[in-house]
């Protein structure tokens, strides 16, 4: 460490909450990283920290107000802590990108404001906001971030266990008319291959047995190899596969329209692969489906589905679904529900539309009635909870293969992770990280029991 980092850092203790997706918890964690080679420890305790970082989401209208409310209660925490032990407050994330200054207005309390393409330079950023200065930083970066933050650290890569999220895309040029992504996170970049080999190769060094390729688009990254060669995500996959010690890949999250030929012939050919697979739909109604510019229809979509089932028998579906999206009337509604009938899904996301400042959707005509978009809500998330329950039950008397993830609650008892994510309890002596075979002896309604093999 350098001296004037040392003269910033020295023991100070950094506080992250993390709102949204998995990308987020991944931005957390190297946030995390980027601050400890400055001499931030972490804690889980906001009221000893010395720095709060507000990691956030724009997707939904509930999840940005949600920061504007955490704001207020850290402003209390602020005002009575004691004045010896000041406390620095920053935004990160897809709110501080899409509302940038208007936070410092709205929630003056906060002392800096960062976007997630600029995340790497928040050492930096906060010597000037020790200076006194209040900083906001959301223009991109014309660096490289990626290249610009530290190693993983291995004491936190061991902490978080053994399976990690690698982030391998970033952005959208879907532009699907709900959406705010494309203006949060920018234009589709792809990390360079030899990045990405050698961040999973330091995180298998560290323990990790399965990592998660993360991606608001993952299956439109592209790369170049050795040879000048175009890849593509299953490329990318077969790569990966090589490094030794590794032993489970997964990806998230998909477009339909990004499902190409080889990626399928992944999930056929790389036994390594999970069998589960996120991939969302939005609507059943191919009406809906053109208002949301998702660029397929409902049908290409089953087709989808039936060439990846060909390809892997034992794969599991969830998806993402949008209720009450401006101008669905009852039979587009009762299309999603037929389509998820069709589809009989693992489990599933479902929300009510939210309309998003600078988005198409927001000033389309027809909004539903917040009242019509909660009984459809109600109606789809029964479905998919039914769907769910069948598919826990129908794995009941199976063996499958299980990652020991932690110690379980009870006594002897290990748990792990299914192929298909669900989590497993099961009484063994095996180690954290070793994949067992289990029996599978009952089901709950989001994880199974089961009885190792020996
Ligand atoms: N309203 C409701 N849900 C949304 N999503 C994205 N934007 C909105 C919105 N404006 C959902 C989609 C997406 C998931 C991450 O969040 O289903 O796949
Ligand atoms: Fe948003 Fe659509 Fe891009 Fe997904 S594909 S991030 S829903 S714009």
């Amino acid at each position: 460490m350098s001296e004037a980092n040392k003269k910033i850092g020295n023991s100070r203790k950094v506080f992250i909450k993390t709102y949204g997706c998995q990308m987020n918890v991944y931005d957390s964690e190297r946030m995390g990283d980027s601050l400890d080679s400055e001499g931030y420890v972490a804690t889980e305790t906001p009221d000893d920290a010395d720095l709060i970082l507000l990691n956030t989401c724009h997707i939904r209208e509930k999840a940005a107000e949600k920061l504007y409310s955490d704001l207020g209660r850290l402003r209390v925490m602020r005002e009575e802590r004691d004045p010896s032990r000041p406390l620095t407050i920053g935004v990160t994330g897809c709110v501080a990108q899409a509302e940038g200054a208007e936070i410092l207005r709205r929630a003056p309390t906060v002392d800096l404001v960062v976007g997630p393409q600029t995340y790497h330079r928040l050492p930096e950023l906060l010597r000037k906001v020790h200076e006194g200065q209040k900083v906001v930083e959301t223009e991109y970066a014309v660096e490289d971030k990626f290249a610009h933050l530290p190693h993983h650290n291995r004491r936190a890569v061991q902490k978080r266990g053994v399976t990690a999220f690698l982030t391998v895309q970033e952005g959208c040029d879907k532009f699907c008319t709900f959406c705010v992504v494309p203006y949060t996170r920018g234009s589709e970049v792809s990390r360079p291959l030899d990045q990405i080999m050698s961040e999973a190769r330091e995180l298998v060094d560290a323990g990790v047995k399965e990592i998660t390729l993360l991606g608001q688009n993952v299956n439109a990254w592209h790369g170049v190899s050795a040879d000048g060669d175009v890849l593509h995500l299953g490329d990318l996959l077969y790569q990966l596969a090589k490094i030794d010690g590794l032993k489970r890949l997964r990806y998230t999250t998909s477009h339909p329209r990004d499902m190409d030929d080889s990626l399928i012939a992944a999930h056929k050919n790389l036994g390594m692969l999970m069998p589960y697979l996120h991939l969302p739909v939005q609507s059943g109604s191919d009406r809906i489906l053109k208002a949301m510019n998702r660029q397929h229809k409902a049908d290409d979509y089953l087709r989808l589905i039936d060439r990846i089932r060909k390809a892997r028998p034992d794969i599991a579906f969830s998806g993402d679904f949008i209720v009450g999206f401006p101008g669905e009337t009852d039979e587009d509604f009762e299309a999603t529900m037929k389509l998820v009938q069709e589809v009989g899904y693992s489990s599933a996301y479902s929300f009510k539309y939210s309309p998003r400042p600078g988005t198409p959707g927001a000033t389309m005509k027809d909004h539903i009635e917040e009242k019509v978009k909660d009984e459809r809500l109600q109606r789809l998330q029964a479905l998919i909870l039914d769907q769910q329950h069948q598919f826990l039950q129908s794995k009941i008397g199976q063996r499958i293969e299980v990652l020991v993830e932690k110690v379980g609650r009870h006594e002897g008892q290990m748990v792990g992770r299914s192929p298909w994510l669900l989590p497993v309890a099961v009484s063994t002596n095996a180690k954290i990280g070793e994949i067992i075979a289990v029996d599978v002896t009952d089901a709950s309604s989001n994880s199974f029991l089961g009885r190792a093999v020996n």
